[in-house]
């Protein structure tokens, strides 16, 4: 309201009067001669209004521009003018409107409306008010209507790029604003979706639903809004996510102490959220303290250790994620090299007089250890100028027959391909008299199941040594149960026997100078036999034959009886073949199926009973014939995995067998079917394959004669769907029958088929073999010779002569 408080007095005054007294009294319901005009948001519109003087006769007068607004259609003034006097814009109208420019083609009165906004539709009436004339005589007003219009324009729009998984329901949201109200159309590639049973278009065309996506879903989905003064539009990518891929995996690397490492892991994924965790030895590398300092991971995933230590080397992972399906790993093993060291240097060491002795050096090196010097009261000693003294793999020193000379200050250096990082300190090497046996066990205990034994021992140390400790062990490693058994000083009770017992038994005594040793065995009469070992066998496409070792037959003169038991890979029972003639230990199987894997265990048996199982052994019996380059001739799509464990092959063979079912029976489920219609006469026996998942396995053991149509079997697991067929095999080939599915009903006992446990290998790592040593102290020979005597001397002091012998079970 600036602009009155700006006028001089007296003219306000009389505008103000002016506006008062001309204010039209009536209302405009209809303004027939009215103008319209169409704006477009944003740009300008001109209201053209002429200057018509009373007699053509130029006098002053007050233009004056309103507008209707509100419910009430008040007419509010949007532009005054007046002379030379400031023009007053009504509110939200500042800046925006002006007259005209004089030479334009214009009436005078004419306003120009500039940058229009939406709200400025509606009525519009321009005034002109000639000053000194009677009210009565003035012109009534033009009316413009103004009708603002707008180009559409989003307020919501789908993501960019939508990730999705087959199966996910998706809806993408499409809004926009605009004058006329736009219409939204939905575009999939380049032509406009057909709503279908699983894709609608709802909420007047903003939204559009796509349940259960297929492949035939994904592409770009571009939503337009139109009207008629234009059209936008937004597309939206929909892709199938992708977990993260590795693309650069680590490689093994071998490093010198005190170098840098890196080790990449660059992955791809959509979307590209990869994280990359890293991992030593399975524990997270945040974790391991050893690291903590010297480890980063680069943001391009890549793992790096600045230095690298000797304790660095092993395996190191990375897993990747970008949360989608499960993360990927991929690992490589750093090798991290250093020159040999000592790692520990004993002070004093003991030699046993007469007997075999070593003097250790406490080695670590990568690579490994090349050889190792020694010196003696600060001589260098030459180890292969004297017979009994020899530098072992690991570069400890063995005497083979220790006497006072021995004694000493030694020190040794060990070297490898990197070099050395020193000698040991000094070690002072003493020799002593070994502790000796004063009573020794028996050969021999002989013992029936419950009762008990007691075994001697004792031991005693030589002059200036310390006493001796005695234990017991078994030679076979396996642990003295604590609470049948009593020690008492070097003597043993074990109480209640039991055929378990049945071994060889170590008394052991040691003292700082050496470790002794005697055995004695431990025989338990009137027992089961114990297992037959080392079972093994070989195979044709029928047949196998097994061969075995005895075990220990349960007393003497006791005779044993073995029981083949076998099945196939993965099935829960097992078929019992006993052995003939009495006695023997290996055995032919026949009537198997070719290309099969079978478990064999034997089982021995005498007159007291039934021994232990042997270990089981799997043996795959040989696939018949050569296999076909084509895939043979089966109906209908099976899954390639129903071919194995079939003979292949393109021979003659039936036609398929026929009218399969699947019956449940109290006992069971009955599987039926009919001999093929052509050919029957090819069919040498029936396979019933079956399956739970994409796998085909074989149900039946042993295979089923032709003249057989039925098979019983006892347990399929309830609630689980079940497909079966049937296959003819002929000497070549084979026809399957038609795919049955039976789902088992829930309430059958869960119990599976194939409940077997396949019986695991396990390797032992039986010796580390250090590399070549040097030219200069290399004796191998000689050096293998005297290290295996060693170690017999250090387990059977007593019998030094038989150190040949590796297996002596009793002492004289
Ligand atoms: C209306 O005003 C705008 C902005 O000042 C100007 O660009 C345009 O030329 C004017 N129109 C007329 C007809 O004077
Ligand atoms: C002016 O408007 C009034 C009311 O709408 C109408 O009755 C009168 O005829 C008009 N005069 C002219 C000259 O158009
Ligand atoms: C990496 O080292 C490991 C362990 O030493 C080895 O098993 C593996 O084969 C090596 N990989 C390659 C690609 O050399
Ligand atoms: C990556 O993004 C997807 C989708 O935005 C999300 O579901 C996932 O959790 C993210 N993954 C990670 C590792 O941040
Ligand atoms: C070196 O090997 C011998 C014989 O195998 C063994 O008795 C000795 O303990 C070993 N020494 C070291 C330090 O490993
Ligand atoms: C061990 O048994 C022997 C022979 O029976 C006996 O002389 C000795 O005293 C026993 N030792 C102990 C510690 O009981
Ligand atoms: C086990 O059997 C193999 C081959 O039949 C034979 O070479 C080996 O000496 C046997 N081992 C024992 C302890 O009998
Ligand atoms: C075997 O199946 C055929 C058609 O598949 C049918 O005509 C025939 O009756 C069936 N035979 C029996 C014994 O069910």
């Amino acid at each position: 309201m600036g602009w009155r408080a700006e006028q001089p007095p007296h003219i306000a005054a009389g505008l103000l009067l002016l506006l008062l007294v001309n204010l039209p009294v009536t209302c405009h319901q209809d303004h027939q001669d009215a103008v319209h005009i169409t704006a477009i948001l944003g740009e300008s519109v001109v209201f053209n209004c002429q200057v018509d003087f009373p007699e053509d006769i130029p006098v002053p007068y007050v233009l004056q521009w309103e507008k209707k607004v509100g419910e009430t259609g008040q007419d509010i003034p949007i532009y005054i003018w007046y002379e030379s006097y400031p023009t007053h814009s009504g509110e939200g109208y500042e800046g925006r409107v002006s007259r005209v420019a004089p030479d334009s083609p214009y009436g005078a009165a004419s306003l120009n409306v500039t940058n229009i906004k939406e709200s400025d539709q509606g009525w519009y009436e321009c005034k002109v008010v000639f000053l000194n004339r009677s009210p009565n005589q003035h012109k009534n007003g033009t009316w413009f209507h103004l009708d603002v219009h707008a180009p559409p324009r989003f307020s919501i729009t789908p993501e960019d790029i939508i990730y999705v998984n087959l199966g996910d329901a998706i809806i993408l949201n499409c809004q926009a604003e605009g004058t006329p109200t736009p219409e939204i159309l939905w575009f999939k590639d380049a032509n406009p979706v057909e709503p279908s049973g699983t894709v609608g278009i709802f909420n007047d065309g903003t939204e559009l639903r796509i349940s259960n996506i297929r492949h035939e879903d994904i592409g770009d989905y571009t939503c337009i809004a139109r009207n008629g003064e234009g059209q936008v539009s937004h597309t939206a990518r929909v892709i199938i996510a992708g977990g993260a891929v590795i693309t650069m995996p680590p490689t093994n690397q071998t490093k010198l102490e005190g170098e840098k490492v890196q080790f990449s892991c660059e992955a791809k994924a959509l979307p590209g959220n990869v994280t990359v965790k890293w991992f030593r030895e399975g524990a997270p590398v945040a974790e391991v303290a050893a690291l903590e300092t010297r480890v980063t991971i680069r943001r391009d995933g890549a793992l790096v250790i600045n230095p690298v230590a000797a304790d660095d080397s092993g395996q190191y992972l990375c897993e990747v994620s970008n949360g989608i399906g499960d993360p990927q790993s991929a690992s490589a093993y750093l090798n991290v090299e250093y020159p040999a060291k000592v790692t520990f240097t004993p002070t004093v060491q003991y030699l046993p007089f007469r007997l075999a002795g070593v003097v250790q050096c406490y080695i670590k090196a990568n690579p490994p250890l090349q050889y190792v010097t020694w010196t003696k009261d600060k001589r260098l000693l030459e180890p292969y100028q004297t017979k009994d003294i020899v530098i072992m793999n690991n570069g400890s020193l063995l005497f083979t027959r220790v006497n006072q000379n021995h004694q000493g200050r030694y020190t040794c250096t060990p070297y490898n391909a990197q070099g050395t990082q020193g000698s040991s300190g000094p070690m002072e090497v003493l020799v002593r008299k070994p502790p000796v046996f004063t009573v020794e066990p028996e050969p021999l205990y002989q013992r029936k199941v419950g009762e008990s034994v007691e075994m001697h021992c004792e031991a005693q140390e030589a002059e200036g040594t310390q006493r001796p400790s005695v234990v017991w062990r078994r030679r076979d490693g396996l642990p003295l149960q604590k609470s049948r058994v009593r020690a008492l000083g070097g003597n043993i009770t074990i109480d209640t026997l039991r055929r378990q017992d049945f071994g060889i038994y170590q008394c052991v005594a040691s003292n700082e100078v050496a470790t002794i040793v005697a055995d004695t065995q431990l025989v338990i009469e009137g027992t089961q036999p114990h297992a037959p070992y080392n079972v093994s066998g070989t195979a044709t496409e029928f047949q196998v034959t097994l061969r075995w070792q005895p075990g220990y037959a349960g007393g003497p003169d006791y005779k044993q009886d073995y029981t083949i038991w076998y099945r196939e890979a993965g099935f829960s029972e097992w078929t019992k073949v006993p052995v003939t003639p009495s006695g023997a230990t290996s055995v032919t199987i026949n009537r198997l199926q070719p290309g099969t894997t079978y478990e064999f265990q034997v089982n021995s048996k005498n007159t007291i009973g039934e021994g232990m199982m042997s270990k089981a052994i799997t043996i795959r019996t040989l696939d018949v014939g050569a296999k076909p380059k084509a895939a043979p001739t089966v109906p209908g799509p099976i899954d390639e995995k129903i071919f194995q464990n079939a003979p292949e092959g393109s021979g003659p063979k039936s036609g398929p067998p026929r009218n399969l079912t699947v019956t449940e029976v109290h006992n069971g489920f009955l599987i039926t079917w009919q001999a093929p219609l052509e050919r029957a006469q090819l069919v040498q026996y029936y396979t019933i394959k079956y399956r739970t998942d994409a796998q085909w396995k074989t149900l039946n053991r042993g295979q089923i004669r032709p003249e057989e149509t039925s098979y019983l079997v006892k347990n399929l697991v309830g609630g689980r769907t079940y497909y079966f067929r049937v296959l003819a095999n002929s000497a070549t080939s084979y026809e399957s029958s038609e795919e049955v599915k039976f789902p088992v009903p829930a309430r059958v006992k869960h119990k599976a088929i194939t409940a077997g446990v396949v019986g695991g290998i396990l390797f032992f790592i039986v010796a580390i073999i250090l590399s070549v040593c040097a030219v200069k102290i290399c004796n191998k020979r000689k050096r293998r010779k005297q290290e295996k005597a060693y170690n017999m001397v250090a387990a059977r002091l007593t019998d030094l002569r038989a150190a040949d012998s590796t297996q002596v079970p009793f002492k004289k």
